[in-house]
Formats: structure tokens, sequence, C-alpha cells
């Protein structure tokens, strides 16, 4: 059963309370082109970061703010701002990278780690690569972002990477999630929300998400 909030703006479900789809129309209206096996590789691009700007809007709903004086042109008044700096945004390498430049137009003072993770194509298990986060961890709000979650070890992974350094307040965005991804997550991460613009139906015996949208890394960049 799926329980809808305000506009029906997102949903949620009771056996995957970790995860918030969000159901904004112009959301799934991206959604659906990137799934369009005909999208040119420059529009996949435009699209990814658009939607990683939806998703972030959403991701940092909770944020706190500090109130500031500001003088505008006839008073003083006060305002809310929210601290970027204390943001960190995390791609997952290679896929996540094509979310940054969406998440930064929004946010532009957030910074910026990275981990790399590739999944081994028998084993579907993550492997490390790189791992550079920017410190002090321990006042971060981190988003890990992937346009895939599939069956959720390379987010997993990220996550457990990022609590092994210090951080302690992270929530994970992803374009396309997979039922099996999800309750991954919800199993070794119950504290970690789950942001995505599609759940979708199930995954292939390949580990590939159905119907999803092929390989993000793939069309991001142009490899096969
Ligand atoms: C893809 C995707 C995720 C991962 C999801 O990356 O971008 O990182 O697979 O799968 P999982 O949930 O089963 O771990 P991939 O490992 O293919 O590397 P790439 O981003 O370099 O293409
Ligand atoms: N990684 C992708 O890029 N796509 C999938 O469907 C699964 C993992």
């Amino acid at each position: 059963m799926t329980t809808t909030a305000g506009k029906e703006m997102f949903s949620r479900s009771p056996d995957l309370p970790n995860l918030i789809v969000t159901r904004h129309p112009l959301l799934r209206h991206k959604v659906t082109l990137l799934r369009k096996r005909d999208t040119p590789k420059k529009i996949f691009k435009e699209l990814v970061d658009e939607i990683a700007m939806l998703l972030a809007y959403e991701v940092t709903s909770d944020l706190g703010t500090e109130t500031v004086r500001v003088e505008t042109p006839l008073e003083s008044t006060t305002g809310d701002i929210v601290l970027g700096e204390r943001l960190t945004l995390v791609p997952i390498l290679r896929a996540g990278l094509g979310m940054v430049d969406g998440v930064l137009d929004l946010i532009p003072t957030m910074r910026v780690g990275h981990i790399g993770l590739q999944r081994d194509h028998d084993t579907l298990e993550p492997i490390d690569y790189y791992f550079k986060i920017p410190l002090p961890l321990e006042e971060s709000v981190f988003i890990v972002a992937d346009p895939m979650l599939a069956t959720g070890g390379s987010a997993s992974a990220a996550v457990t990477y990022l609590k092994k350094s210090g951080a302690t307040n992270i929530r994970m965005m992803c374009i396309v999630a997979s039922p099996e991804g999800v309750r991954r997550m919800l199993k070794d991460h119950p504290d970690v929300s789950v942001y995505a613009a599609a759940l979708d139906r199930e995954l292939n015996e390949r580990g590939y998400i159905l119907p999803g949208l092929g390989d993000a890394g793939d069309r991001l960049f142009g490899t096969e």
C-alpha cells in the first residue's frame, strides 16, 4: 500500500519506511525521458542534472537554518539562511558524478567528497578504488548521490565508509531505486533515509533495474 502526503508530492510505503519517493509531476516527466533508449547522451546528462537539483530540494527540506539580519533598500529585517558549507555531497563514482552540477547549481557552497566504487559484473559486489572526503566530517550533513540503487551494495558500502570516518548525519539520493536496494539499505543502515525519483519493479539476473534506464554510467559517459 502506498500512502500520500500533501498534494501527492511524495509517497511512502509502510514496508519501506526508509524510502521517500518524490512524486512531483516535473520529476516524473524527466524520469520518463531519461528511461527512453533513444535519449541522446547530451540530453541524458542534462536530465540527470535537473533531476538531481529537484531531488536535492527534497533531500534538504529538513535542514536547520540560521537567522541573520539584512538591510533591504527600505529597512533592516531578519531572514533565514542555510549554511551550505555544512553540507557535503558525496557522489559515488562514476555515475554519481553526473548529479553533481545539478546539486551545486542549487547549493553552490556545498562541499564535495568522492567515493570510487565499481560493481564487479559477476559477483555484483562493489570494489572500492577511491575515497576523499572534506574534513571535518562530524559537523556535516552528507548526501550520498548515485543515479541507481540496484542491489544496494555500492550505496551501503559508501555509507559504511562515511560512518567509519566519523560521519553521523547521512542521507542518500538516487534517481531509480529497486525494492531490493532499498531493503538492503534498511537492513544495513536503517538511520539513512533514501530519496528517489522512482521505485522500480525488480532486478534482473544481472543486477539491472527493471524497467530502469540501463547502465547510467555508460549512458552518461558514452562507454559500453
Ligand atoms: C552502477 C551505479 C551504482 C551501482 C548500483 O555503478 O552507478 O554505483 O552500479 O548497483 P548496486 O546497487 O548493485 O551496487 P557501476 O558499478 O556500474 O560503476 P560506474 O558508475 O562506474 O558505471
Ligand atoms: N547500475 C546501473 O547503471 N543500472 C542498473 O540498472 C543497475 C546498476
